[in-house]
């Protein structure tokens, strides 16, 4: 039976990494959490996630500052606990930013240590080439918001060692997750899935057959999706969209190609929610 681990590493302390440093440290873990970056951002992002869940009562009765006592925030990789159990890097997703990290994890952690890649698309084989011993990577797709979301995508290569995807399925289980479990594949289940749904939202809309609204209201009543593709897009970044679907044209063919307008819509910085304006406007 897999125990919740007693120590965690998180790279990265941006919207992800805080989220995957909160669960982890509200299951008991403790959670040290490497940011180049802006350290005391990184940790109001998770002091506020834990405030959030206490307000929805899913804190399990903890106080918050109990739980936010778990969580460390240093600023260097070599800093990562020598006995952490698993590693999740949640850096960019900058494809030899990745690689270097996953380098430098391997040289602080122990030889039992589960290393992990929250990548919304990369290979999970291509990132375990850094590795001394691939075997021990293995895709833990965390969703956003990270704490509301209950999915994991699980994503091994034929090398991930299978005690590593029972230990990882045991803890996203254990962190009231479910999973499905995918082979090494471009944009995995979800982002294959999930950008291919948005680009043909984004060329239905330069071809003038709805407007947004329409576009995404049809998705909503006549399929019971939660949230319209176009909708979903801005949530996620019209940049993130643009660099996934480029990775995919790459990697998978031109099916992928990105729609001018999405190209366009991010050259005049229309990214979405977090800049005000994306398909639709938010305040
Ligand atoms: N945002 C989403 O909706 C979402 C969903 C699923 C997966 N992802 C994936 O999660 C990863 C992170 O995404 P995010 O949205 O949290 O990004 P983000 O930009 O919010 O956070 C990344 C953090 O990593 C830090 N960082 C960069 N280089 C570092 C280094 N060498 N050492 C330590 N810290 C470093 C940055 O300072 C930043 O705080 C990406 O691979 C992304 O594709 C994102």
């Amino acid at each position: 039976m897999t125990t919740a681990p007693s120590t965690v590493g998180v790279v990265g302390g941006g919207r992800m990494g805080a989220g995957i440093a909160q669960v982890f440290a509200t299951l008991g873990s403790s959670v040290v959490i490497a940011e180049n970056g802006d350290r005391a951002a990184a940790a109001e992002r998770v002091a506020t996630g834990l405030q959030r869940a206490a307000e929805r009562g899913t804190l399990g009765g903890a106080a918050p500052d109990e739980v936010l006592a778990r969580v460390a925030v240093a600023a260097r990789i070599d800093e990562l606990p020598t006995d952490a159990e698993v590693v999740v890097e949640a850096v960019p997703e900058i494809i030899d930013l990745k690689l270097d990290v996953l380098h430098r994890v391997e040289g602080v952690v122990g030889p039992q240590c589960v290393i992990a890649s929250n990548t919304s698309s990369l290979s999970i084989a291509v990132l375990a080439a850094a590795l001394d011993t691939p075997s021990r990577l293995v895709g833990m797709h965390f969703f956003n918001p990270v704490p509301a979301s209950t999915l994991v995508e699980i994503i091994r290569t034929p090398h991930t060692a299978g005690e590593v995807v029972d230990r990882v399925r045991g803890w996203v289980e254990l962190l009231g997750k479910q999973e499905v479990l995918v082979n090494d594949s471009p944009g995995f289940a979800t982002s294959r899935l999930g950008v291919c749904l948005g680009l043909e939202a984004i060329r239905m809309l330069e071809e003038g057959v709805a407007d947004a609204a329409s576009i995404d209201r049809a998705m909503e009543l006549g399929y019971r999706h939660p949230m319209g593709p176009l909708r979903s897009t801005d949530l996620v970044g019209l940049d993130v969209r643009l660099a996934i679907a480029e990775h995919l044209t790459s990697t998978l063919g031109e099916r992928f190609a990105p729609p001018q307008l999405l190209r366009d819509m991010v050259a005049r910085g229309d990214l979405g929610r977090k800049t005000g304006r994306g398909f639709h406007t938010w305040s």
